[in-house]
């Protein structure tokens, strides 16, 4: 491997977001990853959308709630952390003193991207009654402006343990909004928000699919858009599609999610089929873009250098961890 300096990394991190270090190709990154977890005491969580290899080196693999509960109770001296950005921020909120890492700081989100600050104040200031209610997937300065995070696990929970009275804006996905507005029953102002990668299903493509498969069941994640729900055998968060696959009797599943899931259900369920739901176009759209900029190379050199690594302000870290710890603590009352 080519070695760099501190300041070369620094530098490097600056410009790009990553370190662009040539790694010697016959190195084996799985056994060096492991090296370097026990050497520096770090914990390496991952999203189910992350890349096989990397689910497959990772300490846990969760959806956003489960990941958010491991970095709350890690005793690890580092986390380093293989999702996207406010994932690994949650992380940092929760554990302030600790070096977080995540191999490529440009690993966004299009729905995080969707909330600018200022327009989100105006808009929370424009409805004093209301309680703001922010899906994980927002930035750490849109956390510091709403009163609880929800994730796709724990939002109908969150929702319901409100007074019927209690007036709610929820940011900021519209289609997962949408669907639990319908499903609580809750009238609540959406934030125009989406996530690009759950966007893009074909009702025609999948309806063809599911004529071609008359026995699977058609599973989607609540990011999705409402004609694409609707045609839903079961919707959930990337955990509960999982579990659902696992205890379902159905021998095929078409996945209305990420791509990413599919290695698990083939791992924990080998005896079933597992079909990506199609998108509009023929592109792999259905890949997230963001959580793909990871890589078993820059997780590596992550690891090695100690960089990227997530820094906040002391003023956002403590206004922001306010509505996580109320999220956490509501999920902890419902067992979740
Ligand atoms: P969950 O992890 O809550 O299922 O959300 C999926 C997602 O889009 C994460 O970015
Ligand atoms: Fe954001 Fe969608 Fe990617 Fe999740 S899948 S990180 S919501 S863009």
């Amino acid at each position: 491997m080519a070695v760099i300096n501190i300041e070369e990394a620094k530098m490097q991190v600056d410009q790009k977001g990553w370190l662009d270090v040539a790694v010697d190709p016959t190195l084996d990154l799985f056994s060096e990853i492991e090296r370097l977890k026990k050497e520096k005491n770090a914990v390496l969580l991952a999203h189910y959308y992350q890349d096989a290899d990397i689910q497959d080196v990772a300490d846990f693999i969760g959806d956003s709630l489960g990941l958010a509960q491991e970095a709350k109770r890690t005793k690890a001296e580092i986390i380093v952390f293989a999702g996207v950005h406010f994932m690994a921020e949650t992380a940092k909120i929760l554990n302030p003193g600790k070096k977080v890492l995540l191999p490529d700081l440009k690993a966004g989100c299009s729905l995080a991207d969707s909330a600018p600050t200022a327009e989100f104040r105006a808009f929370r200031e424009a409805h004093p009654d209301h309680i703001v209610i922010s899906y994980i997937n927002c930035t750490a300065e849109i956390k510091a402006l709403s009163d609880i995070i929800c994730t796709s696990s724990n939002a109908e929970k969150i929702i319901e343990s409100l007074p019927i009275s209690q007036k709610i804006i929820f940011a900021p996905d519209k289609n997962l909004g949408a669907y639990l507005k319908k499903k609580t029953g809750r009238d609540m102002l959406l934030w125009n928000g989406a996530c690009i990668v759950h966007e893009i299903f074909s009702v025609k493509k999948i309806t063809e699919l599911k004529l071609r498969h008359p026995s699977a069941k058609f599973i989607a994640h609540p990011e999705c858009e409402e004609p694409v729900l609707r045609m839903a055998d079961f919707i959930g968060s990337t955990t509960a599609l999982l579990k659902y696959t696992q205890s379902n009797a159905a021998k095929e599943f078409i996945v209305g999610t990420e791509s990413g899931i599919l290695h698990q259900m083939k791992i924990s369920s080998p005896e079933k089929i597992f079909i990506p739901a199609p998108p509009e176009t023929n592109c792999a759209c259905n890949d997230c873009p963001y959580m793909k900029l990871n890589t078993l190379e820059k997780l590596y050199l992550c690891m090695e250098y100690e960089t990227p690594e997530i820094i906040m302000s002391d003023e956002l870290l403590k206004k922001s961890k306010i509505p996580i710890d109320r999220m956490l603590e509501i999920s902890r009352q419902y067992g979740l």
